[in-house]
């Protein structure tokens, strides 16, 4: 039927995992394009809930094919945990899938993460996972790079590794870490090799086999659009594209084989990490957003930072994107508050700007506001847009108006079936 695109709209843990697994019940293939175990996302089923790392929000589908793209960075010891869990809890892992061309995450890559964030100054801190996702990209843009696939060939891996590793070593001893042998590394890659080797393959036949019969086909993208490496807020952004572009690249799918591109956004908004962020609140509503919403990261338990909903960013991204339809999700959260604000402009020097400025003009964005009057009900057991009040169907209209995309989705709590199709 077609090919759907499910991205973040703002700055990550819009609540994506969420949003794939319900449509991937519906799906014959789910591809993670790009980013690595810096994702948590969160999906909540018949099965348990789940903090998928690295693997698509599908896999809890028996039928869906799921795949690691090429866009991808894969660090197989998180993965091997990840795989673990699942299957202790009666989930069927074995339609998971790497392709060759996915990059690999080495232990150095974790390592120099962690060192390289420590010498940042503070008003510089990225406030990365620490999961080596920006050394492993770093790698694969200067050609140093060590894929999945290499796993397969050993000598062209110790060829590889060879090269790369003096270099990586001499990294390490100037951070004052401690170095790998080839040894070591060629051991733990063998050992990978000897776990994954059967789920490593050239995956682009299963898609375009699954697109040509017109089958249904689900892009997962990880973090969201303020932390993509070109459109975000750089340098605090990751080192992958989450946004639509990056699932063409890193799927192996032509922008015309996309038939639509689904932008999830809280109906709030949060960020994790370093930059700007102008509509982030430090007062008891931004507390009250982060107790009511448990704003905790997934994969680093950080406490998130809290606000309201920024229309003039979002808006930016149903552009950059194309959404065809936004997924507003965690609506519920905003059930006890009396008023809710929507950032529709910033004030930067003086001037009301309607354009998202770049990161410096962001850092002395002020947002204006506007407001509305909260609904002050439990909304989390309504299931047709009818069953909302009034006033929560305004803030979603509005929110509609503002953003610039239709919101066919209203997410009104975390299980699969807290959801409201319009
Ligand atoms: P992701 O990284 O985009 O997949 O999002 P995360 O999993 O990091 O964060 C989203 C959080 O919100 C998770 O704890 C979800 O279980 C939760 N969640 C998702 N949708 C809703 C919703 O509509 N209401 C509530 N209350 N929680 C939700
Ligand atoms: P999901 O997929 C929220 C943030 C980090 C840091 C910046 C770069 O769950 O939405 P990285 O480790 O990628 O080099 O960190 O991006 N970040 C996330 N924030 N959700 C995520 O993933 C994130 N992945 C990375 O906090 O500021
Ligand atoms: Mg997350």
């Amino acid at each position: 039927m077609s090919v759907i695109s499910v991205i973040g709209a703002q700055s990550g843990d819009e609540g994506k995992g969420r949003i794939v697994d319900y449509i991937a019940q519906n799906c014959q293939v789910a591809i993670r394009y790009q980013g690595g175990d810096n994702a948590g996302h969160t999906v909540v089923n018949d099965k348990g809930k789940f903090g998928l790392h690295i693997i698509p929000s599908g896999i809890f589908n028996p039928n869906t094919i799921n795949i690691v793209d090429a866009g991808a960075v894969v660090n197989f010891d998180r993965m091997h945990d990840e795989l673990s869990n699942l299957e202790a809890k009666g989930v069927d892992t074995r339609n998971l899938f790497i392709d060759t061309r996915a990059h690999l995450i080495m232990p150095y890559h974790k390592a120099l993460d962690g060192a390289e964030e420590n010498k940042r100054s503070s008003s510089q801190k990225i406030g990365t996972t620490k999961c080596g996702i920006g050394p492993c990209y770093s790698d694969k843009s200067a050609r140093s790079g060590l894929r999945a696939g290499d796993l397969l060939d050993p000598d062209w891996l110790k060829t590889r590794l060879e090269m790369v590793l003096p270099l990586k070593n001499r990294e390490l001893e100037y951070y004052g870490l401690p170095t790998y042998t080839l040894e070591e590394l060629l051991k733990k890659c063998a050992d990978w090799k000897a776990e994954f080797g059967n789920r490593i393959k050239d995956t682009l036949p299963i898609v375009r086999k699954a697109v040509r019969e017109n089958k249904n086909v689900l892009l997962e993208g990880q973090l969201g659009i303020a932390r993509d490496l070109d459109w975000g807020i750089y340098p605090y952004t990751t080192s992958s594209n989450p946004t639509a572009g990056g699932a063409c690249t890193g799927a192996g799918i032509a922008p015309n084989r996309i038939n639509e591109v689904i932008g999830v956004a809280k109906a709030y908004s949060t960020c994790v990490g370093g930059g700007p962020y102008p509509t982030e609140l430090f007062d008891e509503d931004g507390e009250k957003l982060r107790r009511i919403g448990g704003e905790f990261g997934v994969t680093t338990g950080r406490p998130r930072r809290c606000g309201w909903f920024d229309a003039v960013a979002v808006e930016f991204g149903a552009w950059v994107n194309g959404f065809t339809a936004i997924a507003l999700t965690k609506l519920d959260v905003l059930d006890t508050f009396k008023t809710i604000k929507v950032c529709v402009a910033y004030e930067i020097d003086g001037k009301r700007v309607t354009e998202l400025p770049d990161t410096q003009g962001q850092a002395k964005a002020k947002p204006i506001y506007e407001e509305f009057e909260g609904w002050n009900c439990d909304i989390t057991s309504c299931r047709k847009w009818e069953e909302l009040p009034k006033k929560a169907q305004e803030y979603v209209l509005a929110l509609e108006k503002l953003s610039g995309a239709p919101i066919k989705y209203v997410s009104v709590g975390p299980e699969r079936n807290q959801i409201i199709i319009r």
